[in-house]
């Protein structure tokens, strides 16, 4: 890989749920040791950092994300010496680790909740948000009121998430300091970098305000969120922990950015802060090219302005997967258009666990439901458990997953989509993403090339040029069921660079594609 490769702007980031990975102390969950026995696998896949989902000790309340010690790992997922070999493991592999921290809030069981709660005198007593009556309209994400009354403390305490997730007071210095030190606890330990879990939520307003009401479906749709998050002070924050970072070299903070709007994103991002926030429309956008046009289009409008260099998230551990989303059946026609765009977007390519075998979302029964939306919401929000389920590895019992009953259902699929099978299948979506990855990295201009969008094109094909100096490569994507006939860009000769139809050599200038057809050109 060329010098200037700088691994988390140019290379592809891989999202583990590590309690659905694979299973090897066989308790029904994922573990630290069964993501470092698929490191193999991992890097010949040629992903170049991993992001792992929450490991931590945990009630789970809202599963990992409510953390009872963020400096430890969950027993059931292993301990920390296993978490210092995956590290070591993966870097020996050149792969980058990438935490998931989860600052905003803290698990109820967490010490430093329990000792809140005692009383209003304790040494923790304001390290979260008390109020003796309920302050405000402020409601949390995932239903119900924002303020829940604690019998001991007999006071109201904030929770943006479920009441199991009080918010920690990030105006307290000792908080402050305390959350530096998971940091910084890490970064001793070796990790590349964090992913930061609604980070602009941290800050609420001092007077705590109440939201302006807006029309919406659910109540925490119902109101303008301008006062329980992105407070001006989180930037002081991010300047803290960009800080931090730079005393240790070649690391990377990414936010989740709640609610992401094109504004948040240059406010949270630069030299001296984030050196990514997320993007989501690829995750909310139709099977249709106009729709993933108008996210890049805003991407790269905000890169002109900004320089900053764009990320594509497809699918992550809160929302259905895109097979799910673009495809009723089991073919992967759909799916693959998707992922040839992903990987050669110019901007950082995020791919979830699975999805490289297009792996459904499960569907559960109201009793099997374990996500907390989904059990307040359905049958109209089923939640997140769907996308959540155990990895497909071969068609042995559990899906080679675990030897023991898994914790969320395995797709009924798995004997017909696995790994082992799509690892032999010449034209699986497996190996269709395997080798558009190695041609990204072979392509430096798929990385960090221009993108160039023509002002027209056929109906429902999305093209795009890549284009670096004299190099140029012509994306042509298909998303139709039926043939399309295309004319190619005049003023340079064709040839094909990527196709699994079996056309080789120079391109016609008029161009029959067939349907859901993925078809790379580069000039010569
Ligand atoms: C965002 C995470 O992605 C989601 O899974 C979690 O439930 C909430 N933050 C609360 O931590």
């Amino acid at each position: 890989m060329k010098k200037d490769f700088l691994w988390w702007r140019d290379g592809i980031i891989y999202q583990i749920y590590p309690r659905s990975f694979n299973d090897i102390n066989n308790n029904g969950l994922g573990d630290l040791a069964g993501i470092t026995a698929r490191l193999d696998y991992l890097a010949d896949l040629g992903v170049d950092a991993l992001w792992l989902s929450p490991f931590y000790p945990t009630p789970d309340a809202d599963f990992g994300y409510d953390i009872s010690n963020h400096i430890d790992v969950d027993p059931r997922f292993g301990s920390l010496q296993d978490f210092d070999d995956l590290l070591h493991a993966s870097h020996e592999r050149g792969i980058r680790i990438i935490l998931d921290l989860v600052l905003n809030h803290v698990s109820n069981q967490h010490p430093w909740f329990q000792q809140s709660r005692v009383d209003s005198s304790n040494p923790k007593e304001d390290w979260f948000i008390w109020q003796d009556s309920i302050p405000n309209n402020w409601e949390s994400v995932f239903g119900g009121k924002a303020w829940t009354y604690d019998e001991k403390r007999e006071q109201y305490y904030y929770h943006m998430f479920v009441k199991e997730q009080p918010d920690v007071n990030w105006r307290n210095p000792e908080v402050r300091k305390a959350q530096m030190d998971v940091l910084r606890f890490w970064l001793e330990r070796g990790v590349d970098g964090f992913r930061l879990d609604v980070f602009n939520v941290y800050f609420k307003d001092k007077e705590l305000r109440n939201n302006p009401k807006k029309w919406g479906r659910r109540a925490f749709e119902r109101q303008h969120h301008i006062y329980d998050g992105d407070q001006p002070e989180m930037e002081s924050v991010l300047k803290e922990m960009r800080s931090i970072m730079n005393e240790y070299p070649d690391r990377y903070v990414v936010g989740e950015t709640f609610f992401a709007t094109r504004e948040k994103i240059i406010r949270y991002n630069g030299a001296d802060k984030l050196n990514a926030a997320f993007d989501f429309e690829f995750l909310w956008s139709k099977f249709k090219p106009k729709k993933f046009l108008k996210a890049i289009e805003n991407w790269e409008s905000l890169a002109e302005e900004t320089q900053i260099f764009p990320n594509y998230v497809l699918s992550n551990h809160d929302s259905p997967r895109p097979a799910t989303r673009y495809s009723k059946s089991e073919d992967d026609d759909r799916a693959k258009v998707i992922m040839a765009m992903l990987l050669t977007m110019r901007g950082t390519p995020f791919l979830y666990y699975g999805d490289e075998i297009g792996m459904r979302d499960i569907s559960l029964k109201r009793s099997e439901i374990m996500d907390p939306p989904g059990i307040k919401y359905w049958p109209f929000n089923k939640g997140r458990d769907g996308c959540r389920s155990p990895m497909q590895w071969d068609d042995s019992v559990n899906a080679g997953f675990s030897k023991e009953k898994p914790w969320l259902p395995v797709h009924s699929n798995y004997e017909q989509r696995n790994v082992a099978l799509q690892e032999k299948d010449e034209d699986s979506i497996f190996n269709f993403t395997r080798d558009l990855i190695a041609l990204r990295k072979a392509n430096k201009t798929l990385i960090s090339g221009k993108i160039i969008i023509p002002s027209k094109m056929p109906y429902k094909i999305m093209s795009y040029i890549r284009e670096d100096g004299d190099e140029k490569i012509l994306v042509i994507l298909n998303f139709s069921n039926r043939k399309r006939k295309i004319d190619l860009p005049v003023g340079e000769s064709w040839h094909i660079l990527f196709s699994k139809h079996e056309r080789e050599g120079k391109a016609e200038k008029e161009m029959m594609l067939l349907p859901y057809e993925v078809l790379f050109l580069k000039n010569s």
